[in-house]
C-alpha cells in the first residue's frame, strides 16, 4: 500500500535545504570525522574522503533526491513500486537507519551531558581525557542522558515533517559554524599547533590501507546521509520545481565545509596540548573543553553554546534516521505517525541502551568480536551504507529507465543540467565499480571479519525475503 496522499511537503526551499543539511551535518562531521582522520593518518584520509564526496557523493545524493521525488513515497515504496525484486534495497536502508540509531543517541547523550557539564565543573578539570573516560564508563549517567536525547527525538518526529524537523533545523546551525571557526582560529594561536595543520594538509600515503579507504568511503556516505534512503525520503517531500543537482551540491558543500572546519578546530589544539590523534571516539569531548577551559571568564559559556549547538546538529540528523523508519511504517503499513514513531523509538532505545552500557558495565560483552557500540557502528558504516550506495546506483542506472531519471533530474527538461551525461555515467558505472571494489577489498582486509560476514548474510537474507514486505 504505497500511497501518495496526505504527505507533508517542505514549507520552503530554505526549509528543505536546512533539513537536508541538518540531516547531513551532525555528529558525523564533528565527532566522527576528526577521530577517524586521527586514526587513519590525517591528510591522506582527508584527501580520499574528499574524492569520495566530490566524485561519488554529490552524484549519489542527486540520484537519491530524484528517486524519492519521482516516487513520492519513502525509501521502501520507491523501490517496490517500480520493481518488487528491489524492495530489499529500501528495507536495507530502514534496517541501517535502525542500527545507526543503536549508537548515535549514545553520542547525542554525551553531547547533551557536556552542555550541562560545561557550566558545572568541566572547565576546571585538570584532565579532560580522564574526565571523559570516567563519564562514559559510569554506566547510569550516560544512559540517562541518552534517554533524554531519545525523548527529544520523539517529540520532534511526532510533530511531523515541516512542523518539527524544519523548525529545529533553522536555529542553531549558524551558531555551530561560528563557534567552530572560533575554536579553529584560537587553536592556531597556540604554541605547537602548526603540527596539527600539517597533519591535515600534508599527505602521507604510507598510512593508507584498504581498511582506511573503506573507512573514508563509509565516512563520506555516513556524513552525507547517503546509501540508506534518508536523502531519498527527504527528496520525496520536495516540490517539482526545485533543482536537484543544485540542492545536492549545496547540501554536500555545506556538509564537507563543516567536517573540514571541525578538523581544523580539533587538530591544531590537539597537537598544542599533546593529545594523541589516535585517542579515538572521545576526541572532541577531550580537545574542545580543553580549549575553552583556557579562556577564563567566558570559556564555560562558550563551551555550553558549543555543546548545545552540537546537540542540535545531532538531533537534526537523528530525527532523519528516525523518520526513515517511521515513514516506512506510515507509507507502507498505514500506521499513524504517533504510534509509528513511538514503536520505532522504543525499539531503537533498546539497541542504544546496549551500546551505551557497552562503554561501562557491559564492556566485556562482545558480539562477533566487537562491543555493541562498535558493532553497530562498523556494520552500518562499513557494510550497509557502501552496499546500499552501490545498490541504489545500480537501481538508478540499470533498472529505472534512462529517460525517466533524466527527466526527473532536469525537472522535465525545464532545468537543464550541464553535467547530466557525466552524472549519469558516474551513477551507472563508476559508483557500482569503484564503491564495489572498495567495499570488497575493505571487507577482505578488515579485522572484524565475522561482523562483515554477518552483515553480508543479513543483506542476502533480506534480498530473498523482503519481496513480501
Ligand atoms: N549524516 C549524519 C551525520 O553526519 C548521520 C546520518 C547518517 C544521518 C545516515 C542520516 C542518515 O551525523
Amino acid at each position: 500500500m504505497s500511497q501518495k496522499t496526505n504527505r507533508g511537503q517542505w514549507g520552503s526551499r530554505f526549509g528543505f535545504i536546512m533539513a537536508a543539511a541538518g540531516s547531513a551535518v551532525g555528529l558525523g562531521n564533528i565527532w566522527r570525522f576528526p577521530y577517524l582522520a586521527g586514526e587513519n593518518g590525517g591528510s591522506a584520509f582527508v584527501l580520499i574522503y574528499l574524492f569520495f564526496v566530490i566524485v561519488m557523493g554529490i552524484s549519489l545524493m542527486t540520484t537519491e533526491f530524484a528517486l524519492g521525488r519521482r516516487a513520492g513515497v519513502s525509501a521502501v515504496g520507491s523501490f517496490k513500486n517500480l520493481d518488487r525484486r528491489w524492495t530489499f534495497v529500501g528495507v536495507i536502508g530502514v534496517l541501517t537507519a535502525f542500527i545507526i540509531m543503536g549508537f548515535y543517541p549514545v553520542v547525542g547523550g554525551w553531547s547533551l551531558a557536556y552542555m550541562f557539564k560545561s557550566i558545572t565543573g568541566l572547565m576546571s578539570t585538570p584532565d579532560t581525557a580522564a574526565f571523559f573516560g570516567n563519564f562514559v564508563s559510569s554506566s547510569m549517567e550516560p544512559l540517562l542522558w541518552m534517554l533524554i536525547y531519545m525523548i527529544l527525538n520523539i517529540f520532534i518526529v511526532v510533530r511531523g515533517v515541516s512542523g518539527g524537523i524544519e523548525a529545529a533545523s533553522k536555529v542553531l546551525m549558524p551558531v555551530l559554524i561560528v563557534l567552530l571557526i572560533f575554536v579553529a582560529v584560537y587553536g592556531m594561536t597556540l604554541d605547537g599547533s602548526f603540527a596539527g595543520v600539517e597533519f591535515l594538509i600534508k599527505p602521507d600515503f604510507s598510512a593508507v590501507t584498504w581498511d582506511s579507504v573503506l573507512s573514508a568511503l563509509g565516512q563520506a556516505f555516513f556524513s552525507m546521509s547517503l546509501g540508506m534512503g534518508a536523502m531519498l525520503t527527504y527528496g520525496s517531500y520536495l516540490k517539482k520545481d526545485q533543482s536537484l543537482p543544485g540542492n545536492a551540491g549545496l547540501v554536500s558543500g555545506l556538509d564537507t565545509f563543516v567536517a573540514l572546519l571541525a578538523g581544523f578546530a580539533i587538530f591544531p589544539a590537539l597537537f598544542a596540548f599533546g593529545v594523541e590523534p589516535t585517542s579515538g571516539a572521545g576526541l572532541v569531548f577531550m580537545v574542545v573543553p580543553q580549549v575553552f577551559s583556557n579562556i577564563s571568564g567566558i570559556g564555560a559559556i562558550l563551551s555550553f553554546f558549543f555543546f548545545s549547538a552540537l546537540t542540535v546538529a545531532a538531533l537534526t540528523s537523528s530525527v532523519s534516521l528516525l523518520e526513515v523508519v517511521t515513514s516506512y511504517l506510515i507509507d507502507e503499513h498505514g500506521i499513524n505517525r504517533k504510534k509509528a514513531t513511538l514503536a520505532v523509538a522504543v525499539a531503537m532505545t533498546i539497541l542504544s541502551t546496549l551500546a551505551s552500557l557497552s562503554q561501562g558495565v557491559l564492556s566485556d560483552v562482545s558480539i562477533l568480536g566487537a562491543s555493541f557500540f562498535d558493532a553497530f557502528d562498523i556494520v552500518t558504516d562499513k557494510i550497509f551504507l557502501a552496499v546500499g550506495g552501490v545498490l541504489i546506483a545500480i537501481f538508478a542506472g540499470w533498472v529505472v529507465k534512462k529517460e525517466d531519471l533524466i527527466s526527473e533530474v532536469t525537472n522535465e527538461g525545464t532545468k537543464p543540467f550541464a553535467l547530466v551525461n557525466v552524472w549519469y555515467a558516474i551513477v551507472k558505472y563508476a559508483i557500482p565499480l569503484v564503491v564495489g571494489v572498495v567495499a570488497v577489498m575493505g571487507i577482505i582486509n578488515i579485522q572484524q571479519r565475522a561482523l562483515m560476514i554477518a552483515g553480508l548474510a543479513i543483506i542476502a537474507i533480506l534480498a530473498v525475503f523482503s519481496k513480501k514486505l
